[in-house]
């Protein structure tokens, strides 16, 4: 299954990479990832995974296939010199310019969507957005640049978190997508009842029927949850598999 990121397509399920606890398990599970066909994997200046991803990619062989998103500092936003050398920093570690960048948490959004333009317009991401946002500064970063826009957002949302819906129909009619981060709600999730209920019926595992969820809530909505166990991550990727019947539906409304 795939999804759109700035028209460019990318598999339906990113690999997360915040609070990464053994390197070298994480490194070899995103490789597994890559195998399996995931060429999405989020990133941050905040989560210094970017020399393994960058390792996973060169030993993977095929960097340009990989879609990288990564996010900036608020400090670094606030003047173009500052965001041209973290981007070049992040394309040193990467082992090349990423895909996407997002303002990970925004202070002075026009500003800072303004300021990641002048990258983009530099050369130094090839595409640009935002993350956490609520629907006022969302309206705000959709007019801020001056010749481009914004292609993703990066904000929370699970089935247990849902205010960020308020700005899906927007997305979905501008085609912006939606990456959605802690989708599992760190592991929590797993033990909800109704969502343990649902996986038991339909014999798949608890982590499948939550990321099914997000992937049937609208074609631009993009779960990238973290892990660095390859029996884990199998678990993820059957929700690629799990059509949810209407009355696994409406169980989990
Ligand atoms: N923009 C932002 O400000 C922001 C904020 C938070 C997160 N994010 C992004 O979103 C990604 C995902 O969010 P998150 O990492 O915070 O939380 P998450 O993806 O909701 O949950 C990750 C946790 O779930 C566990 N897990 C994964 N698959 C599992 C399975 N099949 N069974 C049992 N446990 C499982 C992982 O452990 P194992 O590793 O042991 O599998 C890890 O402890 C982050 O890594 C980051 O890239 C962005």
């Amino acid at each position: 299954m795939k999804r759109k990121i700035g028209g460019e397509e990318v598999s339906a399920i990113g690999m997360g990479s915040w609070d990464v606890h053994d390197p070298k398990a994480f490194y070899e599970t995103l490789l597994y990832a890559f195998e399996r066909g995931i060429n999405l994997v989020d990133t941050a200046e905040m989560y210094r995974t970017e020399p393994i991803i960058g390792e996973a990619m060169r030993v993977y062989g095929k960097p340009d296939e990989i879609f990288v998103t990564t996010k900036l500092y608020p400090w670094h936003l606030k003047e173009e010199e500052e965001c041209f050398k973290a981007l070049e920093r992040q394309r040193r570690r990467l082992g090349k310019v990423p895909d996407l960048t997002l303002v990970h948490w925004p202070e002075d959004i026009a500003t800072e969507v303004r300021v990641l333009e002048k990258a983009l317009e530099k050369g130094l991401t090839r595409m640009i957005g935002v993350s956490n946002v609520t629907k006022e500064q969302f309206e705000v970063a959709l007019t801020a640049p001056k010749r481009h826009e914004i292609v993703a957002v990066q904000n929370k949302y699970s089935y247990w978190f849902r205010r960020t819906e308020e700005i899906l129909p927007i997305l979905e009619e501008k085609g912006i997508a939606l990456q959605a981060h802690t989708p599992l709600e760190k592991g929590r999730l797993l033990h909800d009842q109704k969502i343990a209920k649902v996986a038991r019926e339909l014999s798949v595992p608890p982590a499948a029927i939550a990321i099914a969820w997000l992937l049937s809530r609208s074609p631009v909505v993009i779960p990238i949850p973290k892990t660095e166990r390859k029996e884990h991550l199998d678990e993820i990727l059957k929700a690629l598999e799990v059509k949810l019947p209407k009355w696994a539906l409406d169980e989990l409304s």
